[in-house]
């Protein structure tokens, strides 16, 4: 199939990265928030990032303005009726991405493709919630959006195989590396990202070492662009919490176990730089 024209549902941290990716890519994107405030807020932060490219040589001051040019934003979910395919982007909430999508579905040619960000909810769920489970898939991109390569594409027990090949393409078109991984409780890389940052929460609780200590292990002896601690206050403490839930529910193993210490934060407020205390202060 062909994708020109994309919705993005959802002007936040991810739904912004999404747009921005696509538009530098050559997509026409409509960018839907429920408040004029967060769209004005996103597009400002997708022409950030433009000019960033520009200064950086990464694009010429001709194609920023292109870009932006194919950028719209608008609160009218009717609007969606011209996009070959939308990316959902909005809260991390079952009801709520369901809420959003069948608001969206009625305007949605028969060809459209569904794809959801959603970092832990079961996509073959959120697919049967719409009139279209075999034209829905997820798409798992990673934060900041313009500089991490992966997005892992997830087919949902219905999605079809043109869904997935489209979505592949799609991410791939987009300067992405797709990796195509089943639906499970936290798919792969927060199946294995929460549970390390859960421990390392655990580490901490005991005293076993200080947070920076605990982030210099990771980052001189393993490598690590962050330490745990620090990617936890980038990702915000209420999302690896919720994640952490959904390993522990969806598997009922204890190991999964969310540390007391990470439900103290989250219940304090302190949910890392989007608050601006999380294990570290940021103000
Ligand atoms: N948005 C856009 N670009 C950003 C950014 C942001 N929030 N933060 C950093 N960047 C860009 C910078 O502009 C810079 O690009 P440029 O200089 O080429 O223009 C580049 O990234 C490198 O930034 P810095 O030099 O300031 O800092 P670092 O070299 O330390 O890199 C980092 C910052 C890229 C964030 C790096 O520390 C990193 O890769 N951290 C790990 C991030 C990670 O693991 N993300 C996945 C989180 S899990 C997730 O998203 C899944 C979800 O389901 C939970």
């Amino acid at each position: 199939m062909e994708i020109k024209t994309l919705g993005v549902l959802g002007a936040g941290t991810m739904g912004h990265g999404i747009a921005q990716i696509l538009v530098r890519s050559g997509y026409t994107v409509l960018l839907n928030d429920v408040s004029q405030q967060f769209l004005d807020s996103g597009a400002a932060r997708i022409a950030k990032g433009l000019n960033r490219d520009v200064e950086k040589n990464r694009l010429t001051e001709e194609e920023r303005e292109k870009a932006l040019r194919r950028l719209t934003t608008t609160m009218r979910v009717s609007d969606l009726e011209a996009v070959d395919f939308i990316i959902e982007a909005v809260t991390e909430n079952f009801e709520a991405k369901v809420g959003v999508l069948r608001a969206v579905e009625p305007h949605c040619g028969p060809g459209v493709i569904l794809a959801s960000n959603t970092s832990s909810i079961s996509i073959t769920r959120l697919a049967a919630a719409t009139q279209r489970p075999d034209r829905f898939i997820g798409l798992h991109f990673f934060n900041p959006v313009p500089v991490m390569k992966l997005v892992e594409v997830v087919p949902g027990l219905a999605t079809s195989a043109q869904t997935v090949e489209a979505a592949e393409g799609l991410a791939t078109s987009a300067g992405k590396s797709p990796v195509r991984v089943n639906d499970a409780p936290g798919f792969i890389s927060n199946r294995l990202l929460m549970p390390m940052i859960n421990e390392a929460v655990y580490c901490l609780m005991e005293g076993v070492a200080d947070a920076k200590g605990i982030d210099d292990v990771m980052k001189l002896g393993m490598n690590h662009p962050m330490g745990p601690l620090e990617l936890a206050d980038l990702i915000g403490l209420d999302v690896c919490l919720d994640i952490m839930r959904v390993l522990y529910e969806g598997f009922c193993d204890s190991k999964y176990r969310p540390c007391p210490l990470l439900e103290k934060m989250v219940n304090a407020g302190r949910l890392g730089r989007k608050t601006g205390q999380g294990f570290y202060g940021y103000r």
